[in-house]
């Protein structure tokens, strides 16, 4: 059976194959730290499964709290179509009202991927995030980096936006930035031990996929998977994390 955790290498694992990696090596040290086959994990923000229902693949019970019907609609077929229905939950709520339908305390992982871009205060999303986690527990939080978004606007010959961007309190580039907050590594550092975590490794997601061009991807025999390897190798150094698209920060208590 493939393994849902590395799929063949395309261009969507391309943008999650380091967070997949750091995920999957948390969740297989909790499986032995708490002798137990499976994981009780929360996906705050989960939308239709990108983690949940690979999560749910490896065994794992996911429980999907987004305020979108329609995400945890697509959610529900996802989770159906996978075979998997009845290990992933998913539940209408948001960051802020978690544990009016969660509870407080009660999982081995939370992921929080892409959310506190969007959240009215990251730091309570954080510790929310955080007070559903069993002790021990580990904490998966992704976010959009303020450099990347600076290196991409300039790249593409925006350079007002770029500087914009760039002394920007949020980190947007403008009125028509689709992202309300971009974090640099030392903000998400910041809000994750503000909330009592002991941070484990960060890493720059997607430093190069969204900056090469398709065409040298496709055409070249074996580029993805080049590109796949360089992206992995660059994720930890903190020299790639200020140019990142995206950060990744995986904490414990
Ligand atoms: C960029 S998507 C990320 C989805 C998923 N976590 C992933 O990585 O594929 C952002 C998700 O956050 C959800 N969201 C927006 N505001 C939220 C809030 N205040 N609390 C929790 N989730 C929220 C959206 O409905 C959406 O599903």
């Amino acid at each position: 059976m493939p393994d849902p955790m590395r799929p063949p290498v395309s261009r969507a694992a391309l943008r999650t194959a380091v967070v997949w990696e750091v995920l999957q090596d948390a969740l297989d040290r909790r499986v032995k730290a708490t002798g137990r086959e499976s994981l009780d994990v929360l996906d705050t923000g989960g939308g239709s499964g990108n983690f949940a229902v690979p999560l749910a693949r490896l065994g794992h019970r996911v429980t999907v709290v987004d305020p979108s019907p329609n995400a945890l609609f697509a959610l529900e077929r996802r989770a159906a179509e996978a075979g998997v229905a009845e290990r992933v939950r998913g539940v209408q709520g948001d960051a802020h009202g978690l544990f009016d339908v969660v509870e407080r305390g009660g999982y081995d992982a939370v992921l929080c991927h892409g959310v506190l871009e969007y959240v009215d205060d990251p730091a309570e999303g954080v510790r929310n995030a955080v007070a559903a986690l069993r002790p021990e527990g580990v904490l998966s939080l992704l976010a959009a980096g303020l450099g990347g978004a600076v290196l991409a606007r300039a790249l593409a010959g925006h350079f007002k936006e770029a500087r914009q961007a760039l002394g920007d309190p949020d980190g947007r580039w403008g009125e028509g930035d689709p992202v309300p907050r971009r974090f640099t590594a030392e903000q998400l550092t910041a809000l994750a031990e503000g909330a009592g975590l002991r941070v484990g490794a960060i890493h720059g997601v997607r430093v190069f996929a969204d900056l090469v061009p398709g065409v040298l991807v496709d055409t070249e025999p074996g580029a993805l998977d080049a590109l796949l390897q360089l992206e992995s190798a660059a994720a930890e150094l903190p020299a790639f994390h200020s140019v990142a698209t995206q950060l990744h920060v995986l904490a414990s208590l």
